[in-house]
């Protein structure tokens, strides 16, 4: 059979590079984790909470039994992407790479966590077209900016407002909030556990997984 993650065309830069089809096969290891994978793909400004919330959402499925990974911004411009700054063309590729990272977490039958401020519609709607259909959920982590400057739990707004840091998201730097995400979480008046309780529920409620065993 056929995987969905054949690549049907030669995206390589070489026409010298062929892409080889695994023996063991994405369904294979779905059908081994036993459960369905999905990428939840948070965004948000900085400091609405999408990497606060994810976590709490990952240590639920994991109580639950599921095989799970969380990309974190941060944390990936740490490794991965630290050769990217926050100018609009580094945040496309920071998206594009995230994305092929998340499709191959996907493919492994993993259910993958994604937090990243992902601000312009076009790379989400970029990252949702790699995937299979319903093996994307958008969670748009819903916290107004005052909420977030506010809290500014790294100083960062702050800075930004005195001009030591340039093209800050939501200062000098465009936010494009989701027009229909799968997942709407207003923070700014509910704890970090109804969030994630919330996110665990919608993924009950649209089929992802069953919650009995849930704490
Ligand atoms: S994204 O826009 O490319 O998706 P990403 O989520 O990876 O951003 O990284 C955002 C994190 O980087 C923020 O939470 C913040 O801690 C830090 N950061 C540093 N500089 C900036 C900036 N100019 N704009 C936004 N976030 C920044």
């Amino acid at each position: 059979m056929s995987s969905p993650y054949e690549v049907k065309q030669n995206d390589s830069v070489s026409d010298d590079v062929v892409w080889h089809n695994s023996t063991v096969s994405h369904q294979d290891r779905v059908n081994q984790k036993q459960q369905k994978p999905v990428v939840l793909w948070f965004t948000g400004l900085s400091g609405s909470g999408k990497s606060t919330v994810a976590n709490a959402v990952e240590s639920k499925l994991l109580s639950l039994g599921k095989h799970s990974y969380l990309l974190d911004g941060d944390n990936v411009r740490h490794g991965l992407n630290k050769d990217l700054g926050f100018s609009d063309a580094d945040r496309v590729e920071n998206i594009r790479r995230i994305g092929e990272v998340a499709k191959l977490f996907v493919d492994s039958g993993s259910i993958v966590l994604t937090a990243f401020i992902s601000p312009f519609i076009s790379d989400r709607a970029q990252a949702r077209d790699l995937m299979q259909e319903g093996e994307f959920l958008e969670v748009f982590v819903d916290t107004p900016l005052e909420v977030c400057e506010q809290r500014d739990p790294k100083g960062l707004y702050k800075k930004a407002r005195a001009g030591e840091i340039k093209n800050f998201t939501g200062i000098d730097s465009t936010y494009e909030a989701p027009v229909n995400p799968e997942i709407h979480l207003e923070t700014a008046n509910k704890s970090i556990e109804a969030c994630a309780e919330y996110v665990v529920e919608q993924l009950a409620v649209k089929g992802y997984l069953t919650l009995e065993g849930a704490k």
